[in-house]
């Protein structure tokens, strides 16, 4: 049986059950033959759902870079491993071969351990999108330290509390970045963020924008010098299968992120097999997701994915609209990109400008086409099988999450029928279960429910960084046995998957996940509000927007409502981060509340999607007069 290139959908059924019947006989051979082992596995998997503990290839010794970089070099040494594209379209492309790209991560590990990073210490990454992002995760995962990779639109106050989560003892960043006509000062909002971090020993700076930037005596120091004088060659360090190779953060229901922690060597398993199946790489391949390296899609299908697999995958520094709506499409042609992998937000954005933006290029390289990060509408589906792949390309639309660390359920391309807006069919391993709302199984097709998964995949989450009860709590108390993935969904008559939201209070807007309680946090501290409810609407190009009903302290006049929208929106802007901000606020006097004192959200809900002759049952409500003075108002 070949598992390693599905390439039929009788294949796919044959390696599929295999993988259920057999789940330990099937990942110990594709570890085995696809990868570079300092030392074998004793077992290949150890679980238990309900403390919960997974663990794959114990006992093995392994680097991820090896993988991703060493074993290439003798075959694949002059291959562009890093293809990049900046932010000004008229400055070159950089091609970084897999020799070069070796030389760069073997100096940045030596420059870390220098300054006194060991194995196991977490390192905060918070750098724009260029190549020196991808050479310091993968410097962290050369010595074993663990990278954790902010993403840099989130703000100060956002970074300090991750950076005070996981005890970061150094953080990599830029001088500044570039996005689009925009410059962002990278390095002041760390400045100001390190403020309240007592844990940060050591700042390593990137020049990328030039301006000028304070730099800490002691504290901060410029890399280029650095790398100049470091020696080309750092050993790896043997890492254990089960040890942690990052963290990354992901919002909760409560206003502390959670910092997912994945292991080693399940997860490089499951992210290179996945990335060779699911965009169906070839080796001359030309592949580019525009996600940043700062989600989980970045690390997992920009960095070490596609590196596992010898590919060349390209780093775009901008935006899709920057100088202007053919960005992405000059670069496909440029390029000749082969795999595109974006999100449903930019591709609603592009639609909207037009296709004579794309018939400006010549597209026709590309072979498959991705999407991810939240439900693909048909209009959009239709518009990128249209207009992008022109009816010849198959569209995978990818369902997963920071958590799962790789790509759950997706059609595999020339393999799988595609259906507008159904992410079809479990990838190879995956066991979906839908849940009714008292806990039991619901089978058969034609069902829908809560999305769960009910044994383990290799590159699962292991817990949230230092809190394993909450990680309990979450994912595996609401089903017991079961992984909870908080979206709900639905299945078809022929078994395909359509991911229809979340149905917990996390928010996607353009393709981010927005926890309702951070942002309500940063509204209440404003001195003029007494309390406030977030709520998401729909929105044709972000996906979803958000809703702020707000209630005033007494004493404030609502006189001052404009005023006061933008300062809100300030503080939403710097204690979260821009994305957060609302887009729209009533200052309303009172919400709507259950008994016990819970804010009824499906109410509020309801009325910010237009929808109040659909209110359904508000006879537990402890104050129904609100509901109607709401409506009065928003109408
Ligand atoms: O609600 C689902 C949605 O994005 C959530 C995970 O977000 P995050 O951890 O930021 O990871 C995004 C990139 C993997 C999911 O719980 N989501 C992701 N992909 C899809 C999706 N919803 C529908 N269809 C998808 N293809």
């Amino acid at each position: 049986m070949n598992e390693y290139n599905i390439s039929s959908l009788e294949q796919y059924f044959q390696v599929y059950r295999a993988s259920v019947e057999q789940p330990e006989a099937l990942w110990e051979a594709i570890a085995e033959e696809h990868f570079e082992w300092h030392k074998k596995w004793d077992r290949v998997l150890d679980w238990d759902f309900s403390t919960p503990e997974v663990k794959w290839f114990s006992g093995a010794k392994l680097n991820i870079t090896v993988n991703c970089i060493d074993r290439h070099l003798e075959q694949r040494g002059n291959k562009t491993a890093i293809l990049f594209e900046p932010n000004d379209p008229n400055a070159p492309a950089q091609h970084i071969s897999y020799k070069q790209l070796s030389e760069q991560v073997n100096k940045m590990a030596n420059v870390m351990l220098a300054q006194g990073v060991k194995k196991g210490d977490r390192v905060c990454i918070y750098m724009p999108m260029i190549p020196a992002l991808a050479v310091s995760v993968l410097a962290c995962a050369r010595i074993g330290a663990i990278h954790s990779v902010v993403f840099a639109g989130f703000s100060a106050a956002a970074l300090a509390t991750r950076i005070n989560d996981s005890d970061c003892s150094m953080v990599i960043t830029a001088d500044g970045g570039f996005r689009g006509a925009k410059e962002i000062p990278l390095k002041a909002i760390v400045d100001e963020a390190l403020e309240h971090c007592p844990s940060v020993q050591k700042v390593l700076v990137e020049k990328r924008t030039h301006t000028a930037v304070s730099m800490h005596p002691q504290r901060d120091a410029w890399l280029a010098p650095l790398l100049e004088q470091a020696a080309t060659h750092c050993p790896p360090v043997w890492m254990d299968a089960e040890d942690p190779l990052f963290i990354l953060y992901t919002s909760g229901s409560t206003g502390k992120p959670k910092g997912m922690v994945h292991s080693t060597a399940g997860y490089m398993v499951y992210a290179a097999y996945t990335f060779k199946n699911i965009f169906q790489y070839e080796e001359e391949d030309i592949y580019w997701c525009t996600a940043d390296i700062g989600w989980i899609t970045g690390h997992s299908y920009i960095v070490y994915g596609p590196l596992a697999n010898g590919a060349t995958t390209v780093i775009f520094e901008g935006v899709p609209s920057y100088p202007d709506y053919d960005r992405f499409w000059e670069i496909v042609a440029k390029h000749k990109i082969t795999q595109f992998y974006t999100a449903p937000t930019a591709i609603r954005a592009l639609a909207k400008e037009g296709e004579a933006h794309v018939k400006k290029h010549d597209i026709s390289s590309l072979k498959v086409l991705g999407t991810v990060g939240e439900p693909i509408n048909e209009e959009a589906w239709q518009w990128y099988d249209t207009y992008i792949g022109k009816g010849e390309c198959p569209i995978t639309d990818t369902w997963w999450q920071t958590e799962t660390g790789g790509i759950m359920i997706a059609p595999i391309p020339f393999v799988t029928p595609t259906n507008p807006t159904f992410a079809t069919l479990p990838f190879i391993g995956i066991q979906p279960a839908l849940m009714d709302t008292e806990g039991k199984e619901v089978h058969g097709n034609n069902v829908q429910g809560r999305l769960c998964i009910k044994y383990p995949w290799p590159s699962m989450a292991r817990t949230i960084w230092g809190d394993h009860k909450r990680y309990f709590d979450t994912y595996f108390s609401s089903f017991p046995g079961h992984y909870f993935s908080g979206d709900g969904a639905l299945r078809d008559a022929v078994g395909y998957y359509r991911i229809t939201g979340r149905v917990d209070d996390v928010i996607i807007v353009s393709g981010h996940n927005l926890g309702t309680a951070p942002i309500e946090d940063a509204i209440n501290e404003h001195p003029a509000v007494a309390e406030s409810a977030i709520v998401g609407y729909p929105h044709d190009v972000k996906g979803n927007a958000l809703f702020g009903f707000i209630i005033l302290k007494e004493q404030h006049d609502p006189k001052d409502q404009q005023a006061l929208v933008k300062t809100i929106n300030a503080l939403i802007a710097s204690q979260v981060g821009p994305i957060a901000k609302l887009d729209k606020m009533e200052f309303v006097t009172g919400l709507p509340k259950t008994r016990s004192g819970k804010i009824m959200r499906r109410i509020l809900r309801k009325i910010a999607h237009g929808q109040v002759d659909q209110l359904g049952d508000t006879s537990t409500l402890l104050n129904p007069e609100v509901v109607d003075q709401i409506i009065k108002q928003v109408l």
